[in-house]
Order: C-alpha cells, then sequence, then structure tokens
C-alpha cells in the first residue's frame, strides 16, 4: 500500500526516466571544472601553481612574482615584473568613502565581515565595475590585490582610534602590507616570513572559496561580486577560519606540560582539533613545513619560542590518538601571531593572499563560460495540497 505523500510511478513511466545522476555528499571527489592554474595532489603531497612546485616558489619566489604567474600564466621577465611590482604599488590606495564606511561599522563588527562588505562597498568606486572581458577583469584584479592589505591595515588603525598609515609605494607588497599596521619598517625577517605565507596560500586547486568564486562568475557576474562571495566562504572555520581557532588553541594550552591533557580532552569530546586534517592531504600538506619553519625562527627571534614548542607537542600528540596532520594553518597561527598579527586578522591576512588565486579563477571560468549549476536530489515529501491559512494547525 502506497502513503499518500508517495508518488505512485508506473513501470512504464518509470523506464522512460533518464537515469538519475549519483549523490555525492558536499561534491567530494566530483571533478566540476579543468583549470591550468594549480594543482593539489593529495596521495603525493604536491601543490603546483602553472607547473611550478609550491616549494620551490616558497624558498626563491616573491608574492608579486606569483601573482603574475597565476594571473597571466608564466613567470615575468625583469622588465614584466618591474611594471607589474608599479602598478600594483601604484593601485594600493582606496577611496575615502572605504575609510569612512569603517568608521560607520559598529565596535563589534567581525573582522571578515567588515572586510567582505568593504570589498563590495570598493565596487561603487571601481571604474570598470561591470566590465567583464578578460583585459578589464586583469586590470580590476591588479587593484583589488594591490588594495585588500590596505583595507586590512585601515580597518585594524580605525578600530584601534588611530590614523591609517598610507600606503608606501617604495615598498614590497609584504613589506607594506606590515608597514600599513603599524608605521614601522619591517624586520626583513618578517617580511620574508609574510612574502614565503603569501605565496603558499595564493592558490589551492578547487577549495571551499575558489569554488564559490567560480560559481559566481560563471554566471557572468563581475570580478567584485566573485570575490566577495569567496570571503564570504573563507570566513567559516572549516576553511579560513581554522587558523585563528588553532591559536585561541595555542594560547588556552599555554604551557608545553598541558599539551597532552588538553588534546586527551578534545578527543574524548569527540571534538575537532584545528589546524588539522585535509580534505585531500592524507599524510602532508606541503605548504605546513615551511610555515613551521618561518614559526620556528621567529618565534626564536621574538624570544617567544613557546607557541612554536606548543605546536610541536600538539603535532606528537594528536598523532597519539589518530593519524592525521597539521595542515596550512597550523603553524600558520604562531608565524602570524609572532609578526604581531592580531588573531582576528589571520583570515583576512589569508584573503589578502588568496584574493590572486581567486582572481585568476574568475579569469579561466570566463574564458570557459560555463553555468556552474549541479542539481539536487529532492527527499521531501510530494503530493500535498495548499492549505488555506485558518485551516492550518
Ligand atoms: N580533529 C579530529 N579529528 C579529525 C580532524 C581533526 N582536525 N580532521 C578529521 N578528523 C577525523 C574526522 O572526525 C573523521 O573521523 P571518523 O572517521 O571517525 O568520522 C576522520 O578524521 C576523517 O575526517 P573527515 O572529516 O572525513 O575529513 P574531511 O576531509 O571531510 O575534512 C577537514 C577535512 C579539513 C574539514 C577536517 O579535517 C577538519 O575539520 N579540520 C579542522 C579544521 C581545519 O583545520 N580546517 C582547515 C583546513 S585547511
Amino acid at each position: 500500500m502506497s502513503s499518500v505523500n508517495t508518488p505512485v510511478i508506473s513501470d512504464a513511466t518509470a523506464s522512460a526516466q533518464p537515469a538519475k545522476p549519483p549523490f555525492v555528499k558536499g561534491l567530494a571527489g566530483i571533478v566540476a571544472v579543468q583549470t591550468e592554474i594549480s594543482s593539489v595532489d593529495g596521495p603525493r603531497s604536491t601543490l603546483i601553481y602553472r607547473g611550478i612546485n609550491i616549494h620551490e616558489l616558497a624558498e626563491k619566489a616573491s608574492y608579486e612574482e606569483v601573482v603574475y604567474l597565476l594571473l597571466y600564466g608564466h613567470l615575468p621577465n625583469a622588465a614584466e615584473l618591474t611594471s607589474f611590482k608599479e602598478r600594483l604599488a601604484a593601485n594600493r590606495s582606496i577611496p575615502a568613502q572605504i575609510v569612512d564606511l569603517f568608521h560607520t561599522m559598529p565596535p563589534d563588527t567581525v573582522s571578515m565581515t567588515a572586510l567582505r562588505t568593504a570589498i563590495s562597498a570598493l565596487s561603487f568606486y571601481d571604474p570598470e565595475i561591470e566590465d567583464i572581458s578578460i583585459e578589464a577583469t586583469e586590470r580590476k584584479a591588479v587593484r583589488l590585490i594591490a588594495q585588500l592589505p590596505t583595507l586590512v591595515a585601515t580597518y585594524q588603525r580605525i578600530r584601534q582610534r588611530q590614523e591609517p598609515i598610507p600606503p608606501d609605494q617604495h615598498l614590497s607588497h609584504a613589506a607594506n602590507t606590515l608597514y600599513m599596521l603599524d608605521g614601522r619598517t619591517p624586520d626583513p625577517d618578517f617580511v620574508s616570513a609574510l612574502n614565503a605565507y603569501f605565496v603558499l596560500l595564493a592558490d589551492h586547486g578547487m577549495n571551499a572559496s575558489t569554488f564559490t568564486a567560480r560559481v559566481v562568475a560563471s554566471t557572468n557576474a563581475d570580478l567584485h561580486s566573485s570575490i566577495t562571495s569567496a570571503m564570504a566562504a573563507l570566513k567559516g572555520n572549516l576553511h579560513g577560519g581554522a587558523n585563528e581557532a588553532t591559536m585561541h588553541m595555542l594560547l588556552e594550552i599555554g604551557d608545553i606540560t598541558k599539551v597532552d591533557t588538553y588534546i586527551d580532552a578534545l578527543f574524548a569530546e569527540k571534538r575537532k582539533i584545528m589546524g588539522f586534517g585535509h580534505r585531500i592531504y592524507k599524510h602532508n600538506d606541503p605548504r605546513a613545513r615551511h610555515l613551521n619553519y618561518w614559526a620556528q625562527r621567529l618565534g626564536n627571534k621574538v624570544n617567544k619560542p613557546q607557541f612554536y614548542e606548543i605546536s610541536l607537542l600538539v603535532e606528537t600528540s594528536v598523532l597519539r590518538h589518530r593519524e592525521i596532520y597539521p595542515n596550512v594553518d597550523f603553524y600558520s597561527a604562531s608565524m602570524l601571531y609572532y609578526l604581531g598579527i592580531p588573531i582576528d586578522l589571520f583570515t583576512p591576512m589569508f584573503a589578502c593572499s588568496r584574493v590572486a588565486g581567486w582572481s585568476a579563477h574568475v579569469i579561466e571560468q570566463y574564458k570557459d563560460s560555463a553555468l556552474i549549476r549541479p542539481q539536487s536530489e529532492y527527499i521531501g515529501p510530494v503530493d500535498l495540497h495548499y492549505v488555506p491559512l485558518d485551516q492550518r494547525q
């Protein structure tokens, strides 16, 4: 006997139905786009940008070179790099109205919310906002990549009731980012560490925020709309927000003698350890070792090695329970902390880097011009009827 809500499909009707595509929760393992931008190989623990292994780039490349590589498909020659750096440096300023917007935000605004809103608002002032040609989008990408650190630093200065510090065109992207936060010429090691961080996080296959950016771009929406949406996806603690959660955990542990007890309790409560595990890398996130190096070096430099030491012990302690390894967010937490970045600006810092990858993917998506539109499997009731309001329970 069929229930009222179950559709009755005759054999003849059923055989005429096209085969239903399989349901894949979270689209795991589904290949939705082809890309030439980056490749993430879990079993081999490798990450490449446009064919170049991340290990080489992390040790040798400037972020500016990597942005060029991602946007234009090849490493710049000397003349191209000089002019690209000049273009980035010349585009760092943000409109006065955006500075005013930060002033109007409630004091307890969450930083990723503030910055997502500011990126969206930047579209009011971009001269080519509705032009989605490849050429205009590349120009807009350069402007946004240049402006993001200025947004972060301006937001930070205003909420501390300090004057924003204008960008310094003579400094590199990483150096200028640090400079705008406190007005001091940054230590060369700090600049190298932040440069490596920016290089390592600039792109990463079809992660959640990049997928979001591509979905929005696939509808022919503009770059700023795509990047605003990507910022929204990055905010969650299963994605970009894990670096902040990691640092809170390290501070809560506070002392190397407390690591095992703390980690045992998390496992006993079946809670996730932030900064561990990865959808693709099941053994080793290739970016982690560079961030580990910089965290150790900066920890010694600022004479606060304890957070790095706690991190090392957390890694060992977690492995006693199950085979999960640190991901990109784990050592970047102590590294960013040593750089003096406020914890709630860790995810915005991630965005300052990833905006390059997002932009490259938006451009690639425009070139492909296929609407990204998966299906859902309806599992709710059918054959119900509209009940007039006065007859509803
Ligand atoms: N702490 C504790 N257990 C974890 C874990 C973590 N950080 N990450 C994964 N696991 C466990 C899962 O609970 C699951 O256990 P089960 O088999 O008993 O159900 C198993 O390992 C497989 O993990 P799963 O959740 O299927 O992996 P995933 O690929 O879906 O998830 C993440 C990947 C990143 C969402 C997940 O590892 C996570 O939540 N990590 C913490 C947040 C984080 O650091 N995010 C940044 C990612 S770069």
